[in-house]
């Protein structure tokens, strides 16, 4: 059983999918690994660190020569796979909605293709979540990054000059992401509020000392749909949620969104008048910029100012804390393929329940019930 850890050759993909730490416990397993050269350097790994922990360090060619599994971050280009294995396994976070074609192209190369975001969210799988791992360092991230950009402190502080007042933060969308950000910046001494359209959410935001910012009597507020994720809400819950926000976003200094709705453009949350209404010298991270945005005016890949008001549009939020994320990862990985691996045949075999949520391709064709039809 030969595992292959390839370089990332996506644009400003600073991780890796797997760390020295991952690659032991895989030999421990029985399997012998490979890494292309300079997979980890972006992560702050050196190669040599792969070899002191047993793997075979060389060309991307040697790496992927005669390889039953093959990890990635993101999806390798279909082009450079040339020669795979039939029937190889490429594990990674595929984006198989967004790159549909990449996943007829991996179904052609006779490779089976498991994609990690679709991991069902049940309790034996959380340590396999690779959206959790990530979304958490995100959410911390999105705070900092905030921090870097506010002209002002977080925390009130009394000096001999005078009182510095604590930043007001609102944050919109207490997913994993929202939950790390509340922290954070409580952590950082901030007035912290956040919203959900979970009903659920909201004894978790008091019980991190933050504020709720709830719709309150409007039909159908629970919010909540399969495997925990957020619904489409009504229209009369939109118009009641956005007047909140109106009036609570105009005394923020820094507000985070995080809303996503799976399979869905993310939903908008701020508008431009509402922009508008906040004082100069704010702030705003969205970090659904690259599922549609939630915020109006928000580019990925930048920092925008409008009316005064700096909007933070990182791409790949998680690529920007590599070492960190690369190591969640990576044992998000180790944790799926370990928890599957079959002694007697030195190799992992899929359950129905899981196998059949995260494959996307096999014997040629494309599985995935979700990507059919
Ligand atoms: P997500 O990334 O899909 O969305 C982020 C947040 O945005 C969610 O809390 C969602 O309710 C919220 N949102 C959507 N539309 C909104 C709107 N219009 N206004 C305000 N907020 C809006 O969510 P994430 O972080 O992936 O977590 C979703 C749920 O899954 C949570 O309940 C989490 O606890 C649960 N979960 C369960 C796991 C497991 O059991 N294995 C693992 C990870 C998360």
């Amino acid at each position: 059983m030969k595992i292959a850890v390839l370089k990332e050759t996506a644009a400003g993909e600073r991780r890796v999918s797997a760390t020295p730490e991952t690659v032991k416990k895989f030999i421990g397993l029985g399997a012998t690994v490979a890494v292309e050269a300079g997979a980890g350097e972006t992560a702050s790994i050196a190669d040599q660190g792969y070899a002191d922990a047993g793997a075979t360090v060389g060309a991307r060619a040697q790496v992927l020569a005669d390889a039953d599994i093959v990890l990635g971050v993101q999806g390798p280009d279909p082009d450079q796979l040339a020669g795979l294995k039939q029937g190889a396994w490429i594990v990674a976070g595929l984006n198989p909605f967004g790159e549909r074609a990449r996943v007829d192209r991996y179904a052609a190369l006779g490779a089976e293709a498991l994609a990690m975001e679709l991991m069902p969210r049940i309790t034996r799988a959380q340590s396999m979540d690779i959206l959790s791992s990530q979304s958490n360092l995100s959410g911390y991230k999105a705070v900092l990054d905030a921090a870097s950009e506010y002209g002002r402190a977080f925390p009130m502080m009394m000096t001999a000059a005078g009182t510095v007042s604590a930043a007001k933060v609102f944050v919109m969308g207490v997913g994993v992401a929202g939950l790390q950000a509340i922290a954070t910046a409580r952590r950082l001494g901030a007035q912290v509020s956040a919203t959900d359209v979970r009903a659920a959410t909201r004894e978790q935001i008091q019980s991190l000392g933050a504020k709720p910012i709830f719709v309150e009597n409007v039909q159908g507020i629970e919010g909540e749909g399969s495997g925990g994720y957020a619904t489409e809400m009504s229209d009369e819950y939109k118009a009641a949620q956005a007047e909140l926000v109106s009036s609570h976003i105009a005394k923020q200094d820094i507000v985070i969104t995080t809303a996503l709705i799976p399979g869905r453009p993310a939903p908008r949350l701020i508008s431009d008048a509402q922009i508008a209404s906040m004082k100069p010298g704010s702030v705003i991270v969205d970090l659904a910029v690259e599922a549609g945005g939630n915020v109006e005016g928000a580019v990925a890949g930048e920092v925008v100012t409008v009316h005064g008001v700096k909007i933070v549009g990182h791409r790949n939020v998680p690529s920007r804390l590599a070492a960190d994320t690369s190591a969640l990862f990576a044992r998000n990985l180790f944790n799926f393929l370990s928890a599957f691996w079959d002694k007697e045949t030195g190799r992992p075999v899929l359950d129905e329940e899981i196998g059949n949520a995260v494959r996307l391709t096999q014997g040629g064709k494309v599985v995935n019930d979700r990507l059919k039809g």
